[in-house]
């Protein structure tokens, strides 16, 4: 684990998304990985200066998402798919055909067979961008969740609907969601997790100094060969 510590978001924004420049300038048909959720925001505002001041065009590249909703419609404004049509997709010239998501209304068994074969075809996650739930949780793998292959249903915890309830002001948060598996995001060829804040330290210090254990889901990323834990000061407060 590669760990760098920067002073703001906004360092860490520019600092992943030249990575990610880089990468499709070179292959230009590169497959990313993305999340939601506040921590790659900056990342996202850094490709779209990027591509707005023509500096890299993202029309050849596959993207795929980590997780989604369940009993949600795929553009209610809460999805992760209105999200990252907000956030990056709309603004950017990716081409909507090799936009991928899990589909959090569909069978669990299909569904989940169908993303790792889309996975596997594009030739396999060049990048994979992640945060960090603060009970340790990537994507929405939770603590304690058997380290499952490939995209499966979960049952959300708590601490997890606390956290992003504040997005759903009209209905009740939905209680489940389709996530991509640990051995899924593990086969990534390289990863890149952000995290930032307070609320974070104690999840990142479990990440990397503690144990590789479901309790933090997180800390299998101890064992994957180039992953970069990219954090403010906050969030390295406990190393
Ligand atoms: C979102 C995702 C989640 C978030 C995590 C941190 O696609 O997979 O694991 O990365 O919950 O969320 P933020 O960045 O909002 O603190």
């Amino acid at each position: 684990m590669e760990i760098r510590v920067y002073r703001n978001e906004k360092e860490i924004g520019e600092a992943a998304g030249k990575i990610i420049c880089s990468l499709v300038n070179e292959k230009p048909d590169c497959v990313l990985g993305f999340a939601t959720g506040a921590s790659p925001v900056p990342v996202y505002e850094y490709l779209t200066e990027q591509y707005n001041e023509g500096k890299v065009s993202f029309k050849d590249i596959t993207t795929f998402n980590l997780d989604e909703y369940c009993e949600l419609p795929k553009n209610h404004k809460n999805s992760y798919y209105t999200f990252m049509q907000e956030n990056l997709f709309g603004k950017i010239d990716v081409n909507p055909e090799k936009i991928n998501f899990l589909d959090g209304n569909a069978d669990e068994a299909t569904e989940s067979k169908r993303y790792a074969r889309a996975i596997e075809e594009s030739g396999g996650i060049d990048i994979q961008i992640l945060g960090i739930g603060r009970n340790g949780h990537i994507a929405f793998n939770e603590p304690g969740a058997e380290f499952t292959d490939e995209a499966w249903k979960v049952t959300l915890t708590q601490s997890t609907i606390d956290a992003n309830s504040k997005y759903f002001d009209d209905i009740p948060m939905p209680r489940h969601a389709m996530t991509m598996g640990i051995g899924s995001i593990m086969k990534s060829k390289k990863i890149i997790l952000i995290a930032t804040g307070n609320a974070k330290a104690e999840a990142v210090k479990n990440m990397i100094n503690g144990p590789v254990t479901p309790l933090c889901p997180a800390s299998i990323l101890q064992q994957h060969k180039d992953v970069i834990i990219m954090l403010d000061e906050a969030a390295a407060n406990l190393l």
